[in-house]
């Protein structure tokens, strides 16, 4: 089985990926296979609203990195979706993601129906949780099975980087609970 966390970070190993990382090596040694993908080197063009998934079933949008990505995504079992918190909510590049890939699977297959997965909030001081709400609700109405945790998955970082990541224990243990729900989880759906 495999578990896919993608990081809505523009900055290439900054925080998110690190408390991303943490959260698939309890995955791996779980027995899952993992893959972590960022979008700092992505480009993500935003939804059009133009409505062609309705009937195409498929986003007919080209020329950026959107369907490599959506491909990965419809064949992962689980997904971790991680962004840094950015005035209160998720990373620009993330959220078009998100509506492109949300939108896709709901005017076609619902691709995402079943699948396992749950978001992770990273930020300096606050706003973890309009961040970690919104992600939430994009995993609820794409009919994701969300395991909990013993709080919410938010880490604390700022600019220290990896420092301040590895200092924040609360929020780490809190993720490696998650890790632990969601491979019980998933290895409950496919027994
Ligand atoms: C445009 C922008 C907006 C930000 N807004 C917030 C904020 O609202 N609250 C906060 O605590 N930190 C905020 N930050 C700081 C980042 O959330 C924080 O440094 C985070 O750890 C960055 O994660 P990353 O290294 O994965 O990008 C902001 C950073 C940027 C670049």
């Amino acid at each position: 089985m495999k578990v896919l966390a993608i990081s809505g970070s523009p900055r290439k190993k900054g925080n998110t990926e690190y408390f991303l990382t943490q959260a698939l090596a309890h995955m791996s040694a779980s027995g899952f296979e993992t893959e972590l993908l960022t979008l700092d080197d992505k480009v993500i063009k935003p939804c059009r609203a133009c409505l062609a998934c309705r009937k195409e079933l498929r986003c007919t949008q080209e020329g950026d990195d959107f369907h490599a990505i959506y491909d990965k995504m419809t064949a992962a079992d689980g997904i971790i979706v991680g962004s840094p918190v950015h005035f209160s909510g998720p990373a620009p590049a993330l959220v078009a993601l998100l509506d492109r890939a949300g939108y896709c699977s709901r005017q076609s297959r619902r691709f995402f129906s079943g699948k396992v997965g749950a978001p992770v909030a990273v930020a300096r001081r606050a706003g973890h949780n309009f961040t970690f709400a919104w992600l939430l609700l994009w995993f609820f109405v794409n009919d994701f099975i969300i395991p909990g945790s013993t709080y919410w998955n938010v880490g604390m970082a700022g600019e220290g980087g990896a420092r301040d990541a590895e200092a924040d224990k609360e929020g780490l243990d809190t993720i490696a609970h998650f890790a632990k729900n969601m491979a019980r989880v998933l290895t409950a759906l496919h027994a």
